[in-house]
């Protein structure tokens, strides 16, 4: 392959799917190739996350700006990166990390260094004339990704209407990619007419996902019972709950709190209703169901449920091979969840997903409740044959653009796309 020089590197501001501001970065080559890189953005962020650079300038895109990211980007990471071998991605993103010199990447800015990052690699795939996912992988990469998709969306992305973020769904029997989007496609639908019929159905939540208005956490569970059944699909045998609790932001002062059936819970209590829930209902995967710093609680649930069900860390380990470590270490967990702007390079991004892998842990890759256009995750979770995918709900274009670019994947990798679905996991429904 012809080496590719960085020739230039710029950025602009753009808009996420909350219309709040985000950044783009543009990296040429001097082969003539470009490649960009659009940053997405949390709305329930782990404390543990790499930071996002905000100007917090009160009166301009009400302090959500990202000029001074746009700043840095062009001016000290531009710098830094010109001239170097775009294929070097490591060495791109350890330059860059270094110059930032913050464990967090706050200096800089995760979603400049991030932005540059997505950059270089969509850039290096250009000028190889390969698909994003070859480049990545070194075309080791074909599994196409079991998806993970959300059908009630609460929490910080749903005005708390339901203190639990994620009711998502899972086709365990698919034997395909293109059956576990009929399964969910069936259930979406069925889900969104019978809350429409009961009137709890109040439009739809950041992610795309139903916007509920229900009494109970249990009233969500038996409307995406009654829709799978309604799909025309058994519970538990072809289609099975997911959740993601996002259980730090009901964290305080030591206990969990429910503002829908207002409940206070210690961590003893919540961990038990965690497991409860697992034990009543066809839960296979379940993520962050305590706070990332309530290490006992965590260490006792997957104790309790970790040989049957997948529980995913996100706010536990945002990504960082160190806190990924500890979890491994200390048994806290079984798989992970993968989001760029939490730990802020590419690079980085694939360790994490290779120590997971190492490990024997489940990867799950993720989109953030403000995304973009943009389908890189799609790509990187066929490169690294991560195995499983979770972009949101199966409406609004930033999240089906990910869910259409693995079509299209699978359809021009053809005979080589491999597909694994959830037959690999040791976990069943309990
Ligand atoms: P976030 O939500 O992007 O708002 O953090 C996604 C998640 O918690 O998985
Ligand atoms: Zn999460």
């Amino acid at each position: 392959m012809p080496l590719a020089k960085i020739k230039h590197v710029d950025a602009i501001q753009i808009f996420d799917s909350r219309g709040n501001p985000t950044l783009e970065a543009i990296v040429s080559l001097d082969d003539g190739a470009v490649g960009r890189g659009l940053v997405p953005s949390g709305a329930s962020t782990g404390q543990f996350e790499a930071v996002e650079l905000r100007d917090c300038i009160p009166g301009q895109y009400r302090g959500k700006s990202v000029f001074k990211a746009i700043e840095h980007v062009k001016s000290e990471l531009a710098a830094a990166v010109v001239g170097m071998d775009v294929t070097e991605q490591e060495a791109v993103d350890r330059r860059m990390i270094e110059l930032d010199g913050t464990p967090d990447k706050s200096r800089l800015g995760a979603n400049a260094i991030l932005g540059v990052s997505m950059a270089v690699a969509n850039a290096g795939a250009a000028s190889s004339g390969q698909p994003l996912y070859e480049y990545l992988g070194k075309g080791s990469g074909t599994l196409i990704p079991l998806p993970e998709i959300q059908i009630i969306g609460g929490g910080a992305h749903a005005n708390w209407r339901t203190d639990v973020q994620d009711f998502l769904l899972i086709a365990i029997n698919a034997q395909s990619y293109d059956q576990a989007l009929r399964v969910t496609h069936d259930v979406y639908h069925a889900a969104g007419k019978l809350m429409a019929e009961r009137g709890s159905q109040m439009g739809l939540a950041d992610e795309g996902g139903y916007w509920p208005d229900f009494e109970s956490h249990d009233q969500a569970f038996a409307v995406l019972l009654q829709a799978i059944e309604q799909a025309g699909y058994e519970p538990g045998k072809d289609a099975a709950i997911c959740l993601d609790i996002a259980a730090s932001d009901l964290f305080h002062s030591g206990d969990y709190h429910f503002k829908l059936e207002n409940r206070t819970f210690s961590s003893h209590a919540f961990c038990d209703l965690m497991i409860e829930w697992c034990e009543r209902y066809p839960i296979v995967s379940i993520e962050d169901p305590l706070a990332d710093t309530d290490t006992d609680g965590w260490r006792r649930f997957t104790q309790a449920v970790g040989h049957r069900v997948q529980v995913i860390g996100d706010d536990l380990f945002t990504t960082n091979l160190t806190r990924i470590e500890h979890g491994i270490e200390q048994n806290l967990a079984n798989a992970v969840l993968i989001k760029l702007n939490q730990i802020g390079t590419v690079t980085e991004t694939i360790a994490a997903i290779r120590r997971t892998q190492e490990a024997g842990w489940q990867p799950v890759v993720s989109a953030r409740s403000g995304e973009t256009e943009d389908a890189f995750i799609s790509h990187l979770a066929v490169a690294t044959n991560a195995g499983q995918l979770k972009v949101g709900s199966f409406a609004r274009s930033e999240r089906m653009v990910k869910w259409n670019e693995l079509l299209r994947i699978q359809h021009s990798m053809g005979a080589r796309a491999t597909w694994q679905g959830w037959s690999h996991q040791s976990s069943a429904p309990c």
